[in-house]
């Protein structure tokens, strides 16, 4: 039997119609968030290649500014993209609560957003990035592994020859089944955030999130879902190997992969 074909939005509107709104929440917390980049990188010797401010750097899915905001506190020139409008007004709103002057360094860098894809960016950008990051599982939001393939190999070609390139996402290596599928990611008083993934293939899942916001005393729900590629540890490695990166490094932090590989 041929199964039947599900309406289906694309990340960008999912994160436009439902996500954007209750990101920061259901990670935690923003602060939190961009403190952990903060050891990740420390932990990663993650810096600008030349002393002083302006060495570039390009965050790939920005989102609200977990990676952007400390690569500019490192003195790096960040150019933030994201496909969601809505994401990077939130970066450039907490930009703007980082920068008041008790808080900024006389290092801090710069960040630009852009408001694009990804795999466009890639494509036609023509300034070098010493630093490239896409990370928080931004890369299985693409539409099909051959769309990875190609933005790794793009990368390459629009970094220095000391460039290092930082990839973090889930893995899909292991299927969710069962009652497994079913993640309660977070809740308090006035909301509750649970997430179902559906196995579609071996090569796809679908993410459906649930949120239940407490309204007049019941709650409502609201329902949006999208594909999402499985992307494996080693399957990324043999991309960047393919595209030229060298000497990749892969760790595991709070539950992501993490690959670091340089030019
Ligand atoms: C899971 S969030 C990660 C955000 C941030 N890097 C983090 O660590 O939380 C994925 C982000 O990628 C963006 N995104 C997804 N697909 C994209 C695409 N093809 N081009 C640009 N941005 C995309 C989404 O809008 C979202 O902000």
């Amino acid at each position: 039997m041929t199964r039947p074909i599900e309406p289906s939005i694309n990340s960008q509107q999912h994160y436009e119609t439902l996500l954007a709104e209750v990101y920061d929440w259901m990670q935690g917390g923003w602060g939190d968030r961009v403190q952990q980049s903060r050891e990740l990188f420390k932990a990663l010797v993650v810096k600008p290649a030349s002393t002083g401010t302006g060495a570039g750097a390009v965050d790939l899915g920005a989102g609200t500014g977990y990676q952007a905001i400390p690569l500019a506190e490192l003195g790096f020139t960040v150019t933030a993209v994201d496909a969601s409008a809505a994401m990077l007004t939130q970066l450039e709103d907490h930009l703007d609560e980082e920068a008041k002057p008790e808080s900024a360094s006389p290092d801090t860098g710069s960040i630009r957003t852009v408001v694009a894809d990804i795999c466009q960016f890639a494509k036609n950008r023509l300034e070098p990035a010493e630093l490239v990051v896409c990370m928080g599982d931004t890369l299985s939001h693409l539409e099909s592994h051959q769309h990875v393939a190609t933005l790794i190999d793009d990368l390459n070609r629009c970094q220095p020859a000391d460039g290092r390139i930082i990839l973090g996402f889930r893995d899909g290596s292991q299927p969710l089944v069962g009652d497994n599928r079913f993640l309660p990611v977070r809740s308090d008083d006035d909301r509750i955030f649970t997430c179902f993934i559906e196995e579609v293939d071996e090569q796809t899942v679908r993410v459906h999130d649930v949120v239940h916001t407490k309204v007049d005393g019941g709650f409502v729900q609201n329902i949006s879902s999208y594909r999402k590629i499985r992307l494996t540890s080693d399957w990324v490695v043999e991309q960047l190997a393919a595209a030229s990166y060298r000497k990749p490094e892969v760790t595991t932090e709070m539950g992501m992969t993490i690959i670091s590989a340089r030019t």
